[in-house]
């Protein structure tokens, strides 16, 4: 009886330290030189108090006066609808309604060791879609098996990111008043067929693929991302959907170029050591385990 309760603790505490946040606590701010306020695991919630917690703020310059960003906290025009759809800006979370602390709303995942919205263009929420578009790799007309877990190896489409160099999902911001139905479908049409330097012909066969592909997808995540450009009042959400070429008819055609944030796009081959940018490795291993893959 003990030890099936030590048992439960042990994992207890391995699926709580696995949902803290950790991308968004390294030491320095993307594209900056300011360095986060350092705090343990223990430390992150914000229900545990940390008396000398005194993070530094930080808003990208980047941000002033853009269409897509919003103006500063205290600015007199500025009167955000936090937890609500504002206009057609989602300011709601997907995990629930997020706390606003003296006029700023606070990561719902707790502490990040930085204040302010960092280069996110939102205060509160930033949402994003991604696409996983999957087929089984092939070789002579047959899938290929891993000899070890006797399982078929699956492939996604990954693109490189130009800010960082990770390899990533082909996903994006999804745009004020846009579905992310249509945000899934342009961002890959963007950055996995560079459909913004197609010509008119080229974009419009590809467009009408890519929706017709695209009908047809399991929604695999929806919620906070643990993305390194989090702050403690300004985070990343996404909604993952999986595109599933089972023959390889369909996807199969597809002539990948990189296009707009990528810099370069692959089919990659999925197994446990794929290293991808915020949370999209764990995306990925959901769609490994639903498709039988090997990981
Ligand atoms: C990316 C998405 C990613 C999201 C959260 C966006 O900038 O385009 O692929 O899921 O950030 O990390």
């Amino acid at each position: 009886m003990r030890k099936i309760n030590i048992k439960t603790i042990i994992l207890l505490v391995m699926l709580l330290k696995r949902m803290v946040h950790t991308k968004c606590r390294g030491s320095t701010y993307p594209f900056s030189d300011i360095v986060r306020f350092k705090i343990s695991d223990e430390q992150v919630p914000w229900n545990v108090c940390v008396p000398d917690y005194d993070p530094p703020e930080y808003n990208s310059k980047v941000l002033l006066n853009k269409p897509w960003a919003d103006p500063p906290i205290g600015d007199c025009s500025f009167k955000p609808k936090w937890n609500e759809l504002d206009g057609n800006i989602n300011r709601k979370s997907h995990s629930g309604a997020y706390t606003v602390l003296n006029g700023r709303p606070l990561n719902p995942e707790g502490r990040t060791g930085i204040k302010g919205r960092g280069v996110l263009g939102k205060w509160g929420p930033n949402h994003a879609a991604d696409p996983i578009v999957t087929r089984w790799k092939m070789e002579h007309n047959r899938k290929v098996i891993n000899s070890t877990t006797n399982l078929p190896v699956l492939q996604f489409c990954a693109i490189q990111r130009k800010d960082c160099k990770q390899w990533a999902l082909p996903g994006g911001m999804v745009d004020p008043g846009e579905k992310v139905s249509e945000t899934l479908q342009r961002e890959f049409l963007e950055e996995a067929l560079n459909n913004m330097e197609a010509s008119k012909d080229q974009s419009e066969i590809d467009t009408k693929m890519i929706k017709d592909f695209f009908k047809e997808g399991s929604e695999i995540y929806k919620g906070y991302v643990d993305d390194p450009r989090n702050t403690d009042n300004a985070w990343m959400e996404t909604v993952a959907y999986n595109f599933h070429d089972e023959n390889g008819h369909h996807v199969g055609k597809f002539d990948l170029k990189a296009g707009d944030d990528a810099q370069n796009v692959k089919w990659m081959d999925i197994d446990k050591h794929i290293d991808l940018y915020a949370s999209h490795s764990n995306f990925i291993k959901t769609v490994v385990d639903k498709l039988k893959a090997h990981w």
